[in-house]
């Protein structure tokens, strides 16, 4: 299998949770890192926990001007995964939904993404790959949320429309079941121990369970359009 040895890998959302443990495993495995986030202090130290040279740059995945500045000062560089996601309230019933405001809740997840797609493709490698960050609740729709499920479902069709478009770079995402990132936590454990307790394994995954399937479709050569569920078993309940 592929090493990351003497790669670069780009981690935009590196600051915290998901991301920050896809920037510290790649490190591990021998990667050259750059972190992205868009506050300064907390990426900066990010990039200092990582250490090994990592480097911890700001971004605004909601501005093209920024990203585009990102990457110019990064130059040419290996894989790019992109986990950035703010926690904004899209849990609203259809008959209460405010659309105009609702609009603004793609920006960061799948407006981004797209930012990012657009403004990395001509300095990522050619055997290079991209990795999006999805989440279980695109195909466990519940009641009350409607948008929560279709900005899941941008983020799989994102990735499988850029695979054609930007091969032989290679395109994937992530399909995160619940991770206690930090931002988990802070939901307390009662409601973790809600959404988690009908699991095949039930319980939460780690940030560190979670960074294994970013560093595999990386690695992995001959993947591309591909969806691969961190959940638990949460698709089979
Ligand atoms: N954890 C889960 O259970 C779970 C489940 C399903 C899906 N997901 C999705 O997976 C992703 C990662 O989750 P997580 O739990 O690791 O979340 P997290 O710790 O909140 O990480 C999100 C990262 O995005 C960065 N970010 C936010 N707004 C940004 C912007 N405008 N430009 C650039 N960076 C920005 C944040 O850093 P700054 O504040 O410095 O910008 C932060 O580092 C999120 O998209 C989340 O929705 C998570």
């Amino acid at each position: 299998m592929a090493k990351l040895d003497g790669t670069k890998v780009v981690v935009i959302g590196g600051a915290s949770g998901v991301g920050f443990a896809v920037a510290a495993a790649s490190r591990e495995s021998g990667a050259q890192v750059v972190v992205g986030s868009s506050q300064k202090a907390r990426i900066e130290a990010a990039a200092a926990r990582i250490g090994g040279g990592a480097r911890g740059l700001t971004v605004d995945v909601r501005d093209e001007t920024s990203v585009a500045a990102f990457f110019a000062e990064i130059g040419a560089f290996d894989h790019l995964v992109f986990t950035a996601g703010d926690w904004g309230r899209m849990f609203s019933p259809t008959r209460e939904l405010d659309v105009e405001a609702s609009k603004a809740l793609l920006e960061v997840r799948f407006w981004g993404a797209v930012r990012v797609a657009k403004c990395a493709v001509g300095q990522i490698a050619k055997e290079g790959s991209i990795t999006l960050t999805g989440g279980m609740l695109a195909h466990r729709p519940q009641p009350g949320a409607p948008l929560v499920t279709a900005s899941a479902h941008t983020t799989e069709g994102l990735a499988m429309g850029l695979a054609r478009d930007l091969a032989p770079v290679r395109v994937n995402a992530v399909c995160l079941g619940l991770i206690s990132s930090e931002a988990v936590q802070a939901m307390g454990e009662s409601m973790i121990r809600q959404f988690t307790s009908g699991l095949p394994l039930p319980r939460a995954g780690t940030v560190e369970e979670a960074a294994e399937a970013y560093l595999y479709l990386m690695r992995a050569a001959y993947v591309t359009g591909q969806v691969v569920r961190v959940d638990g078993g949460g698709s089979l309940v």
